[in-house]
């Protein structure tokens, strides 16, 4: 995609994003498409810890309204420390106020920025998750690599987006969302799984569900033995 492009599809984003917040968590969409990925992160995070001690880092990376990071905070999973980040100050705003009510213990912050410059160091967390917001990303390699690079030997990316590689979920994300959405783009299957290839995951799989629309998940691994 072109650099003005690009900048673009990013404005869009921010500017649709900034004039939602206030009603998102009210919203249709997010009741029926954006929440239940949230259960489908939990129940992927609960597996996958059960055999593990100790404590872990999160990232959650196009969080909205914070709810999801939230969530994990009043779990009983083993959370220290919980970041959630977005492009739209004003979503970060909005998941701020929501923290007076769900994070008695303090253990999540809200950073406003964007994902393909993330400002942490490397290796600092041992799962990043991005939920519903990769179809904004116009350099979506480049925010793998750049997630890739936040995560610690050992831990886990999950993504989930819309899936656009059936009849249906070709009408929905392809056409209908892309029409409203404008500059968005629903990456196919395999090409989500290249982005993981290339960037270094392995241990990939991919699991498709569905509510209202069909949507999957993408989780990899970045091996144990990365230097
Ligand atoms: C549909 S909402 C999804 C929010 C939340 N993850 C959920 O599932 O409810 C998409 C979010 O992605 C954010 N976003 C879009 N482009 C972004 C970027 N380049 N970097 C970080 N966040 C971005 C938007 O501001 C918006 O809050």
């Amino acid at each position: 995609m072109m650099i003005q492009d690009a900048r673009t599809t990013k404005k869009l984003a921010k500017d649709t994003f900034e004039a939602w917040a206030e009603t998102y968590d009210h919203s249709l969409l997010n009741y029926f498409l954006f929440r239940p990925s949230y259960y489908t992160f939990l129940e992927e995070i609960a597996r996958w810890r059960a055999d593990l001690d100790g404590p872990f880092n999160i990232l959650d990376i196009g969080c909205g309204t914070g709810t999801f990071p939230c969530m994990i905070a009043l779990s009983n999973l083993d959370a220290r420390h919980i970041v959630g980040l977005d492009y739209a100050m004003e979503m970060c705003q909005q998941a701020a106020r929501k923290l007076q009510r769900f994070d008695p213990d303090h253990l999540v912050s809200f950073v406003n920025g964007d994902s393909e410059h993330l400002p942490f160091p490397d290796a600092m967390f041992d799962i990043v998750t991005c939920a519903n917001s990769f179809h904004h990303y116009p350099h979506q390699q480049v925010v793998v690599s750049e997630m890739r690079r936040l995560i610690r030997p050992g831990g886990r990316l999950m993504i989930i987006d819309g899936f656009r590689d059936n009849a249906i979920g070709w009408v929905v994300f392809d056409v209908v969302i892309a029409a409203i959405e404008k500059s968005v783009h629903h990456a196919p299957w395999t090409t989500m799984r290249s982005y993981f290839e290339q960037a270094g995951f392995s241990e990939i799989y991919h699991r498709k569900f569905n509510f209202l629309f069909p949507a999957f998940i993408t989780v990899g691994s970045v091996p144990a033995h990365d230097g």
